[in-house]
C-alpha cells in the first residue's frame, strides 16, 4: 500500500511516515492480547456458545472458564469431536473450575466432557483472528 507514495518521489515523505505510523499502530493492536471470562457472569454454561458468537477474538487471547468443578469440566477438542460431543480418551481435561486457555489462531472447540452436559449445550466454538478488534466490539 505504500508503494505509490514511495515511487512518486518528493513531497510524499509525510504520506510515507503516516503509512508507517498506521502500520506500527496496527502492529501494536495485533500484539495486544486480552482476557475474556467465558460467559461473563454466567460462566461456562449453556450460554457460553451465544456469548462467544458475539465476541471477536484474536490469537493469544486468553479464555477463562469459570465453573463448578464438581459438576463440569473443559476439554479442547476437534471440530468433529465438538459436533459429536465426544472427547477422545486421553484428552487433556481441565477441571480446576477456573481454567485459562490461550487461543491459537483459527478455530478452537471446547466441550464439557461430563456425560450429558455437552449434549445439553455446554460447548463452545471460537475463531481467533490475526487482527480485527481495532475499533470493533470487544
Ligand atoms: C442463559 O441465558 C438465559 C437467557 O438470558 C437465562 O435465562 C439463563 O439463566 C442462562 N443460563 C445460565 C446457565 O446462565
Amino acid at each position: 500500500m505504500a508503494a505509490r507514495g514511495i515511487a512518486s518521489g518528493n513531497g510524499n515523505t509525510a504520506v510515507v511516515v503516516g503509512v508507517l505510523l498506521v502500520c506500527a499502530f496496527l502492529h501494536a493492536g495485533v500484539a495486544e492480547s486480552a482476557e475474556f471470562i467465558v460467559g461473563d457472569g454466567g460462566g461456562w454454561s449453556v450460554n457460553a456458545s451465544s456469548w462467544a458468537n458475539a465476541k471477536r477474538f484474536l490469537g493469544r487471547d486468553v479464555l477463562v472458564f469459570n465453573y463448578d468443578p464438581t459438576a463440569l469440566d473443559v476439554v479442547k477438542v476437534s471440530a468433529s469431536e465438538y459436533e459429536a460431543c465426544a472427547a477422545p480418551s486421553g484428552a487433556k481435561v481441565l477441571k480446576s473450575g477456573a481454567d485459562r486457555v490461550a487461543l491459537a489462531l483459527g478455530p478452537s472447540y471446547f466441550i464439557c466432557s461430563v456425560p450429558a452436559q455437552c449434549q445439553a449445550g455446554i460447548k463452545m466454538a471460537v475463531v481467533a483472528r490475526k487482527q480485527g478488534r481495532i475499533g470493533g466490539a470487544s
